[in-house]
């Protein structure tokens, strides 16, 4: 089944939706964490707090050498929770995230815009690769179809990394990355409130209401 995440540092919000939403947890970048103004300790207890049980966070290394990722990732990874090490798919980052992968660190690849950015990662051992959707469509590109080639190419080198796509603006977006049959998704917020947002949903509910009351008055189906 597939993986469903937040992208966000907003703990209320993650509350809110875990109640009507399966999710494995909370993905985080150094942007969402600046713009909270919380740090990673932070954000992390009041996720799990949120959360309970054992979810699954997601979260980024802010160093910029192979040396310093992989002391970072050793870090991240001793943390009291379920960690996933985020690190940015450049030449460092690959590099980092096969030193990585010797300590058995789980890894997913970050900032992924293009095909063989994913692929790569994914031979280098990377267990999830983070496809910027949005942000591709919105170079005139065509996230979708990244996601799609990178998810053939898993498939066709028998690659076990799952694809967990990342940034997007509308629920179409998601809806035609999860068709393609990808492990993961991390959604904002805002796009997660869309999911419910159809405006014929509500009229539809409460038209049940109105033919109820006016039928059975204030009866409950079971005593009608
Ligand atoms: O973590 C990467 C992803 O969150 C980027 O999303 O909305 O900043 O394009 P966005």
């Amino acid at each position: 089944m597939i993986e469903l995440y937040l992208d966000t540092a907003d703990a209320v919000a993650v509350k809110r939706f875990n109640q009507c939403l399966p999710l494995t947890g909370v993905t985080t970048n150094p942007s969402i964490l600046a713009k909270s103004k919380q740090g990673l300790n932070e954000t992390l207890k009041n996720m799990q707090d949120a959360l309970g049980e054992t979810p699954r966070f997601h979260a980024q290394v802010v160093s910029t050498t192979v040396e310093g990722m992989v002391a970072e990732a050793r870090q991240i990874n001793e943390l009291p929770y379920d960690m996933v090490v985020k690190v940015p798919a450049t030449e460092i980052g690959l590099a980092a995230i096969k030193l990585m992968k010797k300590e058995g660190i789980t890894v997913l690849a970050t900032a992924i815009y293009t095909v063989q950015q994913g692929f790569l990662a994914a031979l280098c051992g990377a267990d999830y690769l983070a496809p910027y959707v949005n942000r591709i469509d919105a170079m005139n590109g065509n996230g979708v179809e990244v996601v799609a080639d990178i998810q053939l190419l898993l498939d066709q080198n028998q690659l076990p990394a799952k694809i967990l796509a990342a940034s997007f603006k509308n629920i179409q977006q998601a809806i035609e990355v999860m068709k393609l049959g990808i492990g993961a998704i991390t959604l904002p917020v805002d796009v997660a409130a869309q999911m419910f947002a159809h405006p014929a949903v509500q009229p539809a509910v409460d038209q049940f209401s109105q033919d109820w009351e006016e039928a059975f008055a204030d009866k409950l189906s079971f005593e009608s």
